[in-house]
């Protein structure tokens, strides 16, 4: 980390023209910054910003040694947590993504046990995993309802995913999403000495809020695995003002496409009137980057899955279940049993290409239980199974089944072998954070015979993969998804392992691991880093590499004032107030900064430095 100090002093800028005070600002603001410049080694200063760089290109791995800012001792926060077992399944994209990191970065993950609590504090339990700790914390049953069921999976998760159609009880559960928040953040007070915070996913958007109004200051950084919708449709979140406020509270908000991106910035132009700068907005309470981080997965890892012993449970279920297949071509489709996931499209799809194609391929669909007790989903679990009985009844024949149909979960390790077996993966969400199923589907292929990845247009993986690589197609259309499963079901070996082959060389180069050491790097950022036997030289000056953009803006506003003739009175003063408002946007961040300066250790023997008395350096 690198610093400045002693950049400039409120009182030296004299708005009123003079342009000697200015003058004065900028010699010796453009010096530090110019040090500054000459600080950072050159490859940092060339570094792209956060998100994958493309390029290698063998189709092997590449397996690289990923930083985990391993000075940070890092808080994970969600509301699902991982089992931590191969041999057991996990649920949702989210636990697959954080198991492995918090296994090798030492960090502590907190989140929602299986058991309900009457909302009592207890000391937190930390169990070991990996490098890493978990601790499970018992819910308060009381607003468990309203939190986990009305308002973060009746009300958020369906518009998040643009299908307000499916959106109930819109104004139930608020209050208790609030409350449930509030408890997380107690919880997570016993932690407050640990270096930053990474909180994830929609049911803790508050969570930043509650975290600083308990006067945790540590930098907060929140992630989202899910889509992030356009203005109009967030308007049918009711508070969706009050919760966009409180995500600017996180000093780091990452989204997982520029899509997301783009759709939460529109939402802060039109809700707020904020623009971003070079992904940074600055409200009062400081300044909060935004940026994308592409999730992926740890193909390394998803190797050694599929070498790995299955429990002899899970072996002969597998056998049973491949059985079905020998010798004839199937496809695979495995998702949590979520509307969002476009199942009853697939289905459709498969009754249409059986139609034109009989019995040219089946279907093993894997749909684990979700979320039982939301009515939505209780209605698609009876769509999806009656359109399934449909294509059997209409296609098979005494001896073949067109859709093999289950419920069950399966370890990463199961999913691994039937994956490599499939012919085709069928990926197909009406709307999707990502999707780490495309990403495992291609990573557990035989890279002499790959599949072929049939791919929604609206996962988030779209923007990873191109269509000279996955066959991309419109989730509402099952013309278009029976097109391209027949397409993959006959494509040549030849296109197979190309496609495959750029696929691979993407997840290799951008694993779950690089996603994780860009995300902590950029909240690092966030962290004051100021030696204590430094601080009290500061003044104004910055203490991190985030405030950097509003400085610039400042320096090119103060060299674009001062070069202005003084004879050209009108120009002068628009300059000047263009100077002013650059240095407003500036100083707000750099006071929130000061006022962090309070959680640094004690000072040094050089406290008594003078130059710090005439600097009106603090004493604490
Ligand atoms: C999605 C969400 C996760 C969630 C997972 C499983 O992937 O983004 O936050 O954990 O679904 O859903 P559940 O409600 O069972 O945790």
């Amino acid at each position: 980390m690198f610093r400045i100090h002693g950049t400039f002093d409120a009182s030296m800028f004299d708005p009123s023209g003079t342009s000697q005070a200015a003058q004065q600002d900028e010699t010796i603001g453009q010096a530090a910054f110019d040090l500054h410049q000459d600080e950072i080694p050159l490859e940092q200063q060339q570094e792209a910003s956060a998100g994958p760089s493309y390029g290698v290109a063998s189709g092997d791995v590449e397996h690289r040694s990923v930083s985990y800012q391993p000075d940070m001792n890092l808080v994970v926060i969600s509301n699902r947590g991982a089992p931590f077992d191969p041999n057991k399944p996990q649920t949702g994209g989210l636990a697959a993504a954080l198991q492995p990191v918090v296994e090798h970065s030492g960090a502590v993950w907190m989140f929602s046990s299986e058991n309900r609590g009457d909302g009592t504090e207890r000391p937190l339990p930390l169990v070991r995993a990996g490098e890493g700790h978990v601790v499970e914390l018992d819910l308060p049953a009381a607003h468990h309802r309203g939190y986990y069921r009305d308002y973060s999976n009746s009300t958020l998760w369906p518009i998040l995913h643009s299908l307000s159609d499916r959106m109930s009880r819109a104004e139930e559960g608020y209050d208790s999403y609030r409350q449930m928040n509030k408890f997380i953040a107690r919880a997570a007070f016993d932690l407050r000495d640990r270096d930053a915070f990474w909180v994830h996913d929609y049911h803790l958007l508050p969570l930043g809020s509650d975290l600083h109004n308990l006067g945790i200051e540590r930098p907060t950084g929140f992630f989202l695995h899910t889509p992030w919708p356009t203005p109009d449709m967030i308007e049918r979140v009711p508070n969706h003002r009050e919760l966009m406020k409180s995500m600017l509270e996180y000093d780091l908000l990452g989204f997982q496409t520029n899509r997301d991106l783009n759709n939460f910035l529109a939402c802060l132009r039109t809700y707020f009137e904020l623009e971003s700068k070079d992904g940074v907005v600055t409200t009062e309470r400081g300044q909060t980057r935004l940026q994308k981080f592409p999730i992926g997965i740890d193909p390394k890892q998803f190797a050694e899955h599929l070498a790995a012993e299955l429990s002899p449970a899970e072996q002969e279920k597998i056998s049973s279940l491949l059985q079905n297949f020998e010798g004839a071509k199937f496809a695979i489709g495995v998702d949590r049993l979520d509307y969002t996931k476009g199942i009853d499209k697939r289905v459709e799809a498969f009754d249409q290409l059986l139609a034109a194609e009989p019995g040219s391929i089946s279907l093993l669909q894997i749909a684990p239980s979700s979320r039982a007790d939301v009515d939505e989903y209780q209605k698609y679990k009876e769509d999806v199974e009656n359109a399934i009985n449909h294509v059997n009844a209409e296609h098979g024949t005494e001896e073949w089944r067109p859709i093999h149909y289950t419920n069950d979960p399966f370890s990463q390790a199961a999913l691994a072998r039937l994956y490599r077996a499939a012919h085709v993966g069928v990926v197909t969400p009406l709307r999707d954070g990502m999707n780490l199923v495309a990403k495992e589907y291609v990573a557990a292929q035989d890279p002499k015979d790959p599949g072929v990845l049939v791919l929604s247009k609206f996962a988030g993986a779209a923007e990873d993969f191109n269509r000279d690589e996955a066959l991309l197609v419109d989730p509402n259309h099952p013309e278009e998804i029976a097109d391209a499963i027949s397409k993959a079901a006959k494509m040549p070996l030849e296109e197979r392992v190309r496609r495959f082959r750029s696929m691979m060389d993407k997840i290799g180069s951008y694993t779950i691991h690089d996603w994780s050491a860009d995300y902590l790097r950029e909240l690092d950022k966030s962290r004051i880093t100021v030696p204590a036997d430094q601080f009290h030289h500061l003044g104004l000056g910055w203490t991190n590499e985030a405030q950097m953009p509003l400085y610039q803006n400042y320096a090119a506003a103060l060299t674009a004032y001062n070069e202005i003739d003084p004879a050209d009175a009108a120009l002068k003063e628009a300059a000047c107030a263009d100077v002013k408002s650059a240095f407003v946007a500036l100083a707000a961040p750099l006071k929130h900064t000061q006022d962090r300066l309070w959680d640094l250790p004690a000072p040094t023997a050089s406290r008594g430095d003078h130059r710090g008395q005439e600097l009106g350096g603090r004493e604490d």
